[in-house]
């Protein structure tokens, strides 16, 4: 069985994780939840896209076996719970930092999705990329019996990824977030050509800046293993990724490229 959990809003990006699930496993569930221990930001919670119509026809021309789709009564059934899981650094850094909370939450709500499905693989987008290695985190620190399967990034042909956020972009917004895979794929190939992480970063950094409408939060190369920076004008071997978020017309982007595997 395979578990795809989704907050709806659905896209190409979780459809190319259903099709993946689909491929590789029997039974294929997707959840739909908007899980509300997760949002740092009430107005975020309150904005947050739910076409569950539209949601339901999707799945249903996507050939998705089982849509889950719990209320947040049976989903927290004690009202506010108490969770705490210890992530380490990845709940201080990147995500972690700007989001507080934020993977609390998750792993509270993947934790019950898991127990309550008990998929043998989930599927989760790069898209998120830290979000995947707090959740594998979390599986290997608990030894969930579940495996874990990380899906490539769907994008619009301009380079944007595919977000349920995208939504809330106006048209202008739209074309402004473009220079956020700009920048992301500016670093990829100039890594490709041999340039260093130090020099890489600055270059992204003065497109991001001098880019109009963005306000940008982090732009960091890191080891993937581990999320930590590098800069340097040493040269690296090791599997480096490049990470951003940045607000585009009021509306909160995250991305990420990786450089090398
Ligand atoms: P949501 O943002 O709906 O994303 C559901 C899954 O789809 C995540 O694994 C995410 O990484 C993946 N995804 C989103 N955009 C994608 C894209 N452009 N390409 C590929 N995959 C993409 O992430 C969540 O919901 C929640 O935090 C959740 C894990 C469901 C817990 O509530």
């Amino acid at each position: 069985m395979g578990l795809v959990a989704t907050m709806g809003a659905l896209h190409e990006g979780h459809l190319s994780l259903i099709h993946e699930a689909k491929t590789r496993t029997d039974i294929t569930v997707c959840s739909i939840f908007v899980n509300p221990t997760q949002f740092n930001d009430p107005k975020d919670l309150e904005k947050y896209p739910r076409p569950i119509e539209q949601d339901i026809a999707l799945l249903q021309s996507a050939n998705c076996d089982v849509l889950f789709l719990p209320t947040v009564q049976e989903m927290y059934p004690d009202g506010d719970e108490q969770w705490h899981f210890d992530l380490g650094r990845l709940d201080r850094i990147w995500e972690g930092a700007q989001r507080p909370g934020h993977y609390q939450g998750v792993t509270q709500v993947v934790k019950k999705l898991f127990d309550m499905v008990q998929p043998d693989v989930a599927f989760f987008g790069q898209k998120d990329f830290q979000q995947c290695m707090v959740v594998q985190y979390m599986v290997d620190q608990l030894q969930l019996p579940v495996q874990i399967n990380v899906v490539d990034t769907v994008r619009e042909e301009t380079g944007l990824a595919q977000s349920s956020r995208n939504v809330r972009l106006s048209h202008t917004g739209r074309q402004r977030a473009l220079v956020l895979s700009t920048a992301l794929f500016m670093i990829k190939g100039g890594f490709e050509s041999g340039l260093s992480t130090r020099v890489l970063k600055d270059k992204a950094l003065e497109l991001l800046q001098q880019a109009e409408g963005i306000e940008l939060e982090y732009l960091a190369i890191c080891y993937q293993n581990t999320l930590e920076e590098v800069y340097t004008t040493e040269k690296i071997n090791a599997p480096l990724v490049a990470i951003l978020a940045a607000w585009v017309d009021g509306v909160r982007l995250i991305d990420n490229v990786v450089l090398n595997r």
